[in-house]
């Protein structure tokens, strides 16, 4: 088995969607292990999104994520870094396919950044790093 570190953004807290997202993981079988409502401060996402530093979506990623809280998942299952990743769809809600959280639920604001409802780490050294973090 596998852990990986899945946020609920806060847009998706914003819009309600917490308990739709956490239907869709629940349904797939993954188990929620640990859950914490979290309102990160700039430290706390400045290490999050290190590999992202210098790029022009940076300074809205991090002010985007200070807009609210968000809800922090450890969530375990066979596989689950990929899994999760295929339920959230790829990163630009536009193009993401239907049938997945962010292709289903997201869409384009027009805005800085690309507001995505969630974050699912993306390997198993992320995986680590990332709920060292927020856990
Ligand atoms: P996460 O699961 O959130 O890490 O998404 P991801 O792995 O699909 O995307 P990535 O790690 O590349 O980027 C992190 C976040 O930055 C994304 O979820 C978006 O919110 C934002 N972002 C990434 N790329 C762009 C971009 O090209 N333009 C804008 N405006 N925002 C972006
Ligand atoms: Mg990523």
């Amino acid at each position: 088995t596998e852990e990986t570190l899945v946020l609920v953004k806060p847009d998706g807290v914003a819009r309600g969607l917490t308990g739709e997202i956490l239907a869709r993981i629940e349904a797939k079988g993954y188990a929620l292990v640990d859950l914490r409502l979290v309102e990160p401060d700039r430290d706390r996402l400045a290490a999050h999104y290190a590999e992202h530093e210098g790029k022009p979506f940076y300074e809205p990623l991090l002010e985007f994520m200070m807009s609210g809280p968000s809800v922090a998942i450890r969530l375990a299952g066979n596989r689950v870094i990929e899994g999760f990743r295929s339920l959230a769809g790829t990163t630009d809600p536009t193009s993401a396919a239907p049938g997945t959280i962010r292709g289903d639920l997201g869409r384009d604001w027009g805005l800085a950044v690309q507001q995505n409802l969630v974050h699912g780490s993306d390997s198993p050294e992320s995986a680590a790093r990332e709920l060292s973090i927020w856990f």
